[in-house]
């Protein structure tokens, strides 16, 4: 009995001494994997680490001035990220004006439909004597899309559209309008507005700095709730008015078909 015991233990030593080294086995088999040939995760990141130092290094090489190809988060400059610590800020029309650039000590502030832009970086064209010095310290929206800078110094974009209106469509004040030319108007000025926005838009993105200038957004102008209400309406600018689009008819005036008595 004794022996069959002892036979059965020894036995079962055995099996375990064989389970172990097979356990062993593995995890050098697992080991000469990684280290001979397997990529580990931590491989995959020191790789993708490597390509992004030797992207920033080339990039700075070739720009040589940004580490990301001329793309410069707000993070990553430091008068955004005073501003960003202060707070933005809320200023009126009339309190806007003292960051036009004449106060050298000040930074320069530009508005655009209500937002308010650092364009210090720019002094050069925004500062005094500077061709586009005419923004400064003002929201002149209207002008960026009549072109007339200084005549449209103004916030109210209402009826700017017609800047993009082609000449051969009717205005409001044309009493005999036919239902066609009515619903040439509804169409251009539809087309015209979104390219308001548009263009809009476009600006401000370069002031947020999207397009690689050193410029931000800083806050908002503080206005009345009707302030647009109260301001008068006014009309398209001479040189806007003489700028629009001719009609798409090469050489034709597309709209005297439908004009009564063209
Ligand atoms: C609606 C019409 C226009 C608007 C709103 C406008 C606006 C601007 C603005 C805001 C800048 C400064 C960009 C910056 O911060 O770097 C600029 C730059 C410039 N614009 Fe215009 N612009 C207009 C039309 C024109 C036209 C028709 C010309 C040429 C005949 C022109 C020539 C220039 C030049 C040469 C610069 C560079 C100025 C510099 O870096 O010194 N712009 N424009």
């Amino acid at each position: 009995m004794s022996t069959d015991n002892d036979l059965r233990r020894r036995v079962g030593l055995q099996d375990k001494d064989a389970t172990g080294s097979q356990n062993e086995k593995s995890n050098k088999d697992k080991k000469s994997a990684s280290s001979s040939g397997g990529v580990g995760v931590v491989d995959v990141l020191r790789i993708l680490g490597g390509l992004f130092l030797l992207n920033c290094l080339l990039s700075y090489f070739i720009t040589n001035d940004s580490v990301l190809w001329g793309y410069r988060p707000w993070f990553v400059r430091p008068a955004a990220v005073m501003r960003y610590l202060q707070g933005p800020v809320s200023l009126t029309d009339a309190e806007l004006l003292a960051y036009d650039g004449s106060d050298p000590n000040k930074p320069i502030y530009l508005a655009l439909n209500g937002t308010i832009y650092d364009v210090t970086a720019g002094r050069r064209v925004y500062g005094p004597g500077g061709s586009y010095n005419v923004f400064a310290g003002k929201d002149a929206a209207r002008g960026f899309i009549t072109g007339c800078f200084a005549e449209d110094s103004t916030p109210d974009l209402r009826g700017a559209e017609w800047t993009y209106v082609s000449v051969d469509v009717p205005g409001f004040e044309e009493k005999e309008v036919t239902p066609e030319q009515k619903k040439l108007r509804e169409q251009e000025l539809r087309n015209a507005r979104k390219k308001v926005k548009d263009t809009i838009e476009g600006w401000s993105k370069m002031f947020r700095g999207a397009g690689g200038k050193d410029y931000f957004e800083v806050g908002t102008v503080k206005r009345e709730p009707d302030w647009l209400e109260k301001t008068p309406k006014r009309g398209l600018c001479a040189q806007a008015q003489k700028n629009r689009p001719k009609p798409k008819t090469a050489g034709k005036d597309a709209g005297a078909a439908y004009r009564p008595g063209a």
